[in-house]
């Protein structure tokens, strides 16, 4: 490929997003198209833990070219079909040519830890290097959450806040930066399975939406607990945030239990780990969990109390359990094609 165009920047962008989890959930769209939602909310980065995306344009090709992980995706697969139909509200008019698009993750896909966040985050600062757009961080999170709503959150390391916004465009529902540090916060994430989830988010949050009975108290209070957690953070208040967090998730999940049909994303490993976590905090150790599209456990705890989780979870595989500091950098992945 050569550079000969001014639509293109660079020959290859490479761009790096982490992935991020929810303290107060995402779960409920005013607008299906743009990913606009019902209320805000909040999260924390999961550090070196996310997405590489290397993206160029290669001049002779006929049609895009998408590997994950190394493996060439079918561009018929679902999961080529969302990208390249995000890819085509960007791709330049009237240049033979296609994109070629290199991602990869480290971490389990699909899983409930929220790959499509970091994929879409990264893709759209690679398509922003590449075609030397110069946009901020606001304006990309507005693109990101295009491709998928919690992409908009995964634009930033560490706590990062996404606002509901008002308007139809979706121009002021965008993720910002709450700039705290924090650094004896830990993840630990304990994942029963590596398959692939049954019913996506995307379906399953459209379901709550639409037949569970009391989906606007849901949302009523989620707005609540959007105040409450950011002030938590902004004060360092763990109790406060973690009480949030836990009650975020399991009225998230609850309003799945409440839908026709009913979704649970839950399995039996899932429920021992919760009653862990709870006796762990009976006994003095703080920490809270969180549960997303799927049947992983992500618990928020102090550095200083490491030890006492890794007693927790001796007697568990220990390929099902990933350590993450929230605050560490990732390292370059990608060589050059
Ligand atoms: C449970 O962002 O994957 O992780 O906007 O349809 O792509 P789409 O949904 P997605 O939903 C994430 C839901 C969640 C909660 C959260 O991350 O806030």
């Amino acid at each position: 490929m050569t550079k000969s165009n001014s639509l293109f920047a660079c020959e290859r962008a490479l761009a790096w997003a982490p992935s991020n989890i929810a303290l107060v959930k995402y779960w409920g769209k005013r607008d299906h198209a743009l990913n606009l939602p019902t209320h805000g909310s909040l999260s924390l980065a999961l550090g070196d833990k996310g997405t590489w995306t290397e993206l160029s344009w290669d001049f002779f090709a006929d049609q895009d070219f998408v590997s994950f992980n190394e493996k060439q995706l079918n561009l018929e697969s679902v999961e080529a079909a969302r990208l390249l139909k995000f890819l085509d509200r960007f791709r330049p008019a009237g240049i033979k040519g296609a994109y070629r698009v290199r991602t990869c993750n480290n971490i389990p896909t699909a899983a409930g830890l929220a790959s499509s966040a970091s994929g879409f985050a990264a893709l759209v600062k690679a398509l922003n290097k590449l075609h030397g757009w110069n946009l901020d961080s606001k304006k990309l999170s507005v693109l990101a959450r295009i491709g998928s709503g919690s992409a908009c959150r995964s634009l930033y390391a560490g706590f990062a806040i996404w606002h509901e916004g008002k308007r139809a465009d979706g121009e002021d529902s965008y993720a910002e930066s709450l700039d705290v540090a924090w650094p004896g916060l830990r993840w630990l994430v304990f994942m029963p399975s590596k398959d692939k989830k049954e019913l996506s988010s995307r379906e399953a949050m459209k379901q709550t939406a639409q037949t569970c009975p009391w989906f606007n108290t849901w949302v009523t209070q989620s707005k609540v607990w959007l105040e409450e957690a950011k002030e938590a953070v902004l004060n360092q208040n763990f109790t406060k945030l973690g009480q949030i967090m836990e009650a975020s998730s399991l009225m998230m999940h609850a309003s799945m239990l409440s839908t026709q049909p009913w979704n649970l994303y839950w399995k039996p490993q899932t429920v021992d780990m919760m009653h862990r976590v709870r006796q762990l905090r009976q006994e003095g150790v703080e920490c809270y969990l969180t549960m997303d599209a799927g049947p992983s456990v992500k618990i928020l705890y102090f550095e200083n109390d490491r030890l006492h989780l890794e007693k927790m979870t001796q007697d568990l595989d220990a390929s099902s359990l990933l350590w993450v500091n929230p605050w560490s950098k990732p390292e370059e992945k990608l060589r050059s094609v």
